[in-house]
């Protein structure tokens, strides 16, 4: 399956998304790279593993629609049939989920439906949780709202900072992502738990 990741930043989780494929662990081909802002790390990285990447700058249009309508050419072009979200830091509008639907996958940090949005290690913290982690979900028009497909739980440690949180989540969203994305292609709705089983 055609598989096109978009990004913001580092593009760690891409890098694991297209190591899988490469490996055949997931059942995708990366076709495509596109990130919304011009020095995310992840284009380089992309370039590196010999996937196509381009920067569609979110700013260099005068709206979003505009910017949307870039996306889903260059998507098109690429024979997109699978979108994954990896870091990406856009909220894409109801009009292009629904040009998309059913094929957008994200990544979230955090267990949903908790902590949707932002600053979710900080947030955990403060709300005294003692588990934390990540979700892969298929992504609707409302924000970190979809099917869950997959979770991974860690454990909140003593004195842990928003950043020792993020970095053990972080781990685990490698490990989430490739197999949340086999399971998806594979249309197997089992459940996808890692982490504290
Ligand atoms: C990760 O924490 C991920 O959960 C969030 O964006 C952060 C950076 O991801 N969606 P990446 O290294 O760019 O894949």
């Amino acid at each position: 399956m055609k598989t096109a990741i978009l990004i913001s930043g580092s593009g760690s989780n891409m890098v694991a998304l297209v190591n899988a494929m490469t490996r055949g662990d997931v059942p995708a081909d990366p076709v495509l790279v596109i990130a919304n802002q011009q020095g995310a790390g992840g284009i380089d990285k992309a370039r590196a593993l010999g996937v196509d990447a381009d920067v569609i700058a979110h700013k260099d249009f005068p709206n979003k629609a505009a910017f949307e309508a870039a996306l889903s050419i260059r998507l098109k072009q690429a024979g997109t049939e699978l979108i994954c979200l990896a870091g990406f830091m856009r909220i894409l509008s109801p009009e292009f989920v629904a040009e998309w639907a059913g094929k957008i996958l994200n990544i979230h940090p955090s267990l949903l439906p908790a902590f949707k949005g932002l600053d979710t290690h900080e947030r955990a913290l403060a709300a005294g949780c003692a588990v934390h982690g990540v979700s892969v979900h298929e992504v609707t028009a409302e924000l970190d709202d979809g099917r869950i497909i997959g979770q991974a739980v860690v454990p909140v440690k003593a004195g842990d900072t928003p950043a020792d949180l993020a970095a053990r989540v972080l781990v685990q969203e490698h490990q989430l992502y490739p197999r949340a994305v086999r399971k998806f292609i594979q249309n197997d709705p089992t459940p996808l738990l890692l982490g504290i089983a």
